[in-house]
């Protein structure tokens, strides 16, 4: 089994749409005994929340269900309870890496560095903007989960 994280800061918008285009794309591969997914944040702002309601709508428009995920804190114990850590923008990469412990050596991935044709290296953060920002990161989203999909199974 291959044990995939997404993460962002809140785990109210971004990594909780990551996890739930990439659960459903496992499920339409029939890869459910393959590969896991889950999500957390790194920061505690929203811990226990369900997904922020602008992004469980935008998720919904294109049919993806967020309805059932709440947030949590990214800790240290899941360096070694996943086998890739997906971060979606460079400051979530620098938090993640902050709580590596030592000698570990578990892949940490930029989300959008499977996006094809990227126009950055962040998933831009959509909590403070209007439905199109919402709508945006499903787009992104979408985009990327089919070639991340392919990367984990190679590993
Ligand atoms: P996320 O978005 O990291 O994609 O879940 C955010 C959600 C909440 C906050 C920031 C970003 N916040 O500062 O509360």
């Amino acid at each position: 089994m291959t044990r995939v994280l997404m993460v962002c800061l809140g785990n109210i918008c971004r990594s909780p749409t990551a996890h739930g285009v990439f659960r459903d794309l496992v499920r339409e591969r029939g890869l459910q005994q393959r590969i896991d997914v889950d999500s957390c944040g790194t920061s505690s702002y929203h811990n226990g929340e369900g997904a922020d309601a602008n992004m469980v709508r935008a998720a919904a428009e294109q049919g993806i269900d967020l309805s059932d995920l709440h947030s949590r804190l990214l800790v240290r114990s899941d360096f070694h309870d996943f086998d890739l850590i997906v971060v979606m923008d460079g400051s979530n990469e620098r938090n993640t890496e902050a709580l590596r412990p030592a000698g570990n050596d578990t892949p940490v991935v930029r989300f959008m560095d499977f996006v094809p044709d990227a126009p950055s290296r962040d998933v831009p953060d959509p909590y403070y903007g209007g439905m199109d920002g919402f709508r945006n990161v499903v787009n992104l989203i979408r985009a990327g989960c089919g070639p991340l999909l392919d990367h984990a199974l190679t590993l």
